[in-house]
């Protein structure tokens, strides 16, 4: 049993400290409880759990204190993949609604299984899901602000093993900040999570550099065809070299092989194999 998961970028680490920490403190406690979790509860499970605790944590841009797009609103792209069933499930673009990765899990059983916009949210409806206002006064300052250089580069997502051997990988977010309404996040994309019986990969960063260089399933496919996953990973990260991508990865390997790397410093993670770390 392993699971790791991430926080985006910390573009603010630089500079403070108390953020720093209390990023730190938040993915400790959450992959803790994402662990716990896992000793009764399948990956897939678990990764929607989990991811849903980052979603409710106002540090992170993924559901409640999730970015401000140009035109005011809050949109939120989230995406689920079963590793055991090979199904991917997803949100795009959707608005007023707490936790987008459930929303994604409701839809794994469908056919259409990728929803974006008022498609998705009259779904979200249908199934229960109620109104639920994402913004937090820290987001609207900084949208008034125009602060988009220093934040605009979070996500959250989590990987799993199970006790059985199953990999899932979810993945959820508020987006880049300030985008024209419309831009489609990598989150809800196979290039920014992916997840087979061999890896399980979630993806933070620039949604269109990840989606260029399809981060997550070529990673995956790699790993798939015996490399192992830190190579894997390193190999697919050389690749967003020449248009300098801006990329960070999480992922888990049916071999037990967990790994984190990113191109530009610094990505939050945590992972619970046999103890708790934490970014330094
Ligand atoms: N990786 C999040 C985004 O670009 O939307």
């Amino acid at each position: 049993m392993k699971i790791i998961i991430h926080g985006g970028f910390f573009s603010e680490s630089q500079t403070n400290q108390k953020v720093k920490k209390a990023k730190q403190d938040a993915l400790a406690e959450i992959v803790q409880l994402g662990h716990k979790y896992l000793q009764s509860h399948t990956a897939v499970e678990t990764v929607v759990y989990t991811t849903c605790l980052l979603e409710n944590c106002e540090l992170f841009n993924a559901g409640t204190g999730s970015q401000i797009q140009s035109d005011g609103k809050i949109r939120l792209s989230a995406s689920l993949m079963d590793g055991k069933t090979m199904r991917f499930s997803g949100v795009i673009n959707i608005e007023d609604v707490k936790n987008p990765i459930c929303i994604a899990e409701k839809l794994l059983p469908y056919d259409d299984r990728v929803l974006s916009g008022r498609g998705a949210l009259n779904f979200a409806r249908e199934n229960g899901f109620k109104y639920y206002n994402p913004e937090t006064p820290q987001r609207r300052k900084e949208y008034e602000k125009k602060l988009s250089d220093s934040i605009r580069l979070g996500t959250v997502g989590c990987v799993a093993l199970d006790v059985y051997g199953n990999l899932a990988a979810a993945t959820s977010t508020g987006g880049k900040g300030f985008e024209i309404p419309g831009r489609v996040s990598d989150s809800a994309t196979t290039a920014g999570n992916y997840a087979n019986a061999f890896a399980a990969i979630s993806c933070t960063g620039v949604g269109e550099d990840i989606v260029s260089g399809a981060v997550a399933s070529n990673i995956v496919t790699r790993v798939t065809d015996a490399m192992p996953l830190a190579l894997a990973t390193e190999k697919t990260l050389n690749e967003l070299k020449p248009y300098d991508g801006f990329a960070g990865i999480i992922g888990i390997s049916a071999t037990g092989e967990i790994y984190h790397a990113d191109t530009h410093p610094y990505m939050v993670w945590a992972s619970y194999d046999d103890e708790v770390e934490v970014f330094a």
